[in-house]
């Protein structure tokens, strides 16, 4: 009730304004009364996954506090895990606005932000200086400006920053909105990039004594054969976990409807069918040896149990959670 009251003001504001006076309010509130405002008490679930164990198994997804700067809030809704980012090694300011619509009809949206954030030094910060219960998940890519040759060496460098702070550490080579960036999914480059990533845990693992997976987030947008292919890397390399999906590139489900012609990704209730399906190819190709974080188009309890039932371990929430707000949470985690 009191955030369909709180929705009805912030889809009054331009989408990207909404969402920054939000973070500004979650970053306020905290720690002051007002956060009875989103707090909720939420039974507890608890799922083994990826070595760790989360006391449910709903998580923010990434990019909606992409400097890690209310990580409390979300620990205070009840998410059993936060993942902040994306994070690249420098700051940069992203694609020029507006970059994100709403697709209210469809309970959709749009985004080509391009990883705007203040850089993983920043992030890390915000971490240091936050307490919360819940596991974080660190989300990080490549700077736009580095060629995508040497995109290995940006996530080799967050991952040296984040490692110690994170309870996992998700890659992302799935976004629209970096030019080439999805390129890093296919053959030798993603090989490369596995090997790479899988070399660095060795050697941050035996620095900071502490082991942190590693999963990878991928696209909806690959054929059957392509998500074959990530599957066989994925075991090859012993990655700890895959999320799967990052938004799609395709219209089909919204055409005609306000802003379906913006460029960007696509998420939300339009997403909810195919992200499942990628969820079903990819526990038939792995058979469970590696656990599958599900996202995309979560939009209740019914679908969050469609992505479980369909091999995930691990559900997360964007979209939805924009607008429905933390009563979504509430609803998957006492219905599981
Ligand atoms: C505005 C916006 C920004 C996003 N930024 C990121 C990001 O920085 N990194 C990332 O891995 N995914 C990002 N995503 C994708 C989400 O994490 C998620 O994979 C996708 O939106 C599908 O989930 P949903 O349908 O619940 O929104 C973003 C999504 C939205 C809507």
């Amino acid at each position: 009730m009191l955030y369909r009251i709180a929705r009805a003001g912030f889809f009054q504001l331009d989408a990207e304004k909404a969402h920054d006076l939000a973070i500004q309010n979650f970053k306020r509130f905290n720690g002051t009364p007002l956060d009875l405002l989103y707090r909720q008490q939420l039974p507890h679930r608890p799922v083994e996954c990826m070595g760790l164990t989360f006391r449910n198994p709903v998580g923010l997804a990434a990019g909606l506090d992409k400097n890690g700067e209310c990580i409390e809030a979300f620990d205070a809704m009840g998410f059993g895990f936060v993942e902040v980012g994306t994070v690249t090694p420098r700051p940069q300011s992203g694609n020029d606005k507006p970059r994100l619509f709403r697709l209210v009809e469809a309970e959709g949206i749009i985004n080509r932000m391009g990883f705007n954030n203040l850089g993983v030094d920043n992030l890390v910060e915000n971490v240091k200086n936050s307490t919360f219960k819940c596991l974080l998940g660190i989300n990080i890519g490549k700077n736009k400006d580095t060629p995508i040759e040497k995109g290995v060496d940006d996530y080799l460098i967050c991952m040296d920053k984040v490692y110690e702070h994170a309870s996992y550490i998700a890659v992302n080579i799935s976004s629209p909105n970096t030019p080439d960036l999805r390129s890093l999914q296919y053959g030798e480059a993603l090989d490369e990039l596995l090997s790479a990533l899988k070399e660095k845990q060795k050697k941050l693992e035996n620095i900071h004594g502490k082991y942190v997976p590693l999963a990878l987030k991928i696209a909806p947008d690959l054929s059957d054969q392509e998500i074959k292919q990530i599957c066989q890397s994925l075991v090859k390399h012993k990655i700890d976990g895959v999320i799967a999906t990052n938004t799609t590139l395709d219209r089909t489900l919204v055409e005609g409807m306000k802003n379906s012609n913006e460029a960007g990704g696509l998420s939300g209730r339009p997403l909810q069918t195919r992200s499942t399906e990628v969820v079903r190819l990819l526990n038939q190709e792995l058979k469970g040896k590696l656990p599958i974080i599900g996202v995309g188009g979560i939009d209740s309890y019914v679908a969050a149990k469609e992505k479980l039932l369909s091999g995930a371990s691990l559900v997360q929430v964007y979209s939805g959670f924009i607008y429905q707000g933390p009563s979504l949470i509430k609803d998957i985690v006492k219905n599981l």
